[in-house]
C-alpha cells in the first residue's frame, strides 16, 4: 500500500501516525479479552538477553485507581479511565536465578536497572499500539515515580519491582488536535549526527507548539517548547528519584 504522501503505508504506520494521547474516557468497558488481546501483543516485545525483566498489573478496582491518582498528582484521567496499567521493571525472577546458581544481587548496577527500565517502557509501548489498533486509546503516566513508594505500597510490589510509567486506558470520547513534533530534519540523521540540525528544530518548534497551543485556547509562553522543558526540567524534578528507586532494590548510582 502506498499513501498520499508516497510512502508506503500499513495499518500500523497509520494508527501511529494518528495516535496523541487521550485523557477522557467513555464509561464503556474495557473487558478482560480487550485487555488480554492488548497483552498477548504486548508480550511479544523484544526482551534484552531474554530477561524478560518486568511485571505487568493491570488495576480496575475504582478504590485503588483513586489511591494511585493520589501520589500522581490527583490526575482526574486515572480515576475515570476503565482500566489502568502498570507497567514495571523487575528484578526478583532475575535475583532468583543468580541465587539458584550460587550468587545474590547485593552488587546490581546501573546496567540491571537500565535494562529493566527499557524492557519495562518496549512492552508499555507495545501495549498502547495494541490498543490503539483496538480503538482503545490512553495515556501514559509518568507521574507514577513521583513517588515509587507509596505506588509500591498501593500496588503490592516486592522489592526489585518499581512502576516505570502506568497507562490509562478507554474507549475515547474526545479527539483532541495532535500535538506537533519536533522537525524530522532535527531528530533524523543519516551515517553521521548533525548538531547544527539538531538544534536548529528547537527554533521552528518553538513557533509551531506556540500556534497549536494557541489554536486550542492554551495559553503559552512566546518560546512555548524551550520555556516549557525549563520550567520542567531544569528545576531537577523528582530529585528523590534515586534514592528511591535505591530503596526499592534498584542501584542507579
Ligand atoms: C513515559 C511518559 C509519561 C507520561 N506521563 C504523563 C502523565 O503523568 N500525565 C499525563 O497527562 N500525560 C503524560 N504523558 C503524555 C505526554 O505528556 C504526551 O505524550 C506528550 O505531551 C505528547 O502529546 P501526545 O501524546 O498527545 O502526542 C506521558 C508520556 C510518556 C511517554
Amino acid at each position: 500500500m502506498t499513501s498520499k504522501t508516497g510512502l508506503p503505508e500499513s495499518e500500523t504506520i497509520n494508527v501511529l501516525r494518528n495516535r496523541r494521547s487521550i485523557r477522557k474516557y467513555a464509561p464503556t468497558p474495557v473487558s478482560d479479552a480487550h485487555v488480554d488481546a492488548i497483552l498477548s501483543g504486548a508480550l511479544r516485545a523484544p526482551t534484552s538477553s531474554n530477561l524478560h525483566a518486568y511485571s505487568v498489573i493491570v488495576v480496575r478496582d475504582p478504590e485503588t485507581k483513586s489511591q494511585l491518582a493520589v501520589p500522581c498528582g490527583n490526575q482526574k484521567h486515572i480515576v475515570d479511565c476503565p482500566v489502568f496499567i502498570a507497567f514495571c521493571a523487575d528484578l526478583t525472577r532475575i535475583e532468583s536465578a543468580f541465587e539458584r546458581n550460587g550468587h545474590n544481587m547485593e552488587n546490581n548496577n546501573l546496567e540491571l536497572g537500565l535494562v529493566a527500565s527499557i524492557d519495562a517502557s518496549l512492552v508499555g509501548m507495545a501495549a498502547y499500539v495494541s490498543a490503539e489498533s483496538l480503538g482503545i486509546h490512553g495515556v501514559m503516566i509518568g507521574a507514577v515515580r513521583n513517588k515509587p513508594e507509596d505506588i509500591a505500597g498501593i500496588l503490592g510490589l516486592p522489592d526489585r519491582v518499581y512502576a516505570v510509567f502506568g497507562m490509562c486506558l478507554g474507549f475515547p470520547t474526545e479527539t483532541p488536535k495532535q500535538k506537533p513534533r519536533m522537525p524530522v530534519t532535527g531528530i533524523v540523521h543519516h551515517e553521521r549526527y548533525n548538531a547544527d540540525a539538531a538544534l536548529g528544530a528547537i527554533d521552528p518548534y518553538d513557533v509551531d507548539l506556540k500556534s497549536h497551543y494557541d489554536s486550542i485556547g492554551k495559553e503559552s509562553h512566546p518560546n512555548s517548547w524551550t520555556h516549557e522543558v525549563d520550567a520542567k526540567f531544569s528545576p531537577r524534578p523528582r530529585d528523590g528519584l534515586r534514592a528511591a528507586l535505591k530503596d526499592r532494590g534498584f542501584d542507579f548510582t
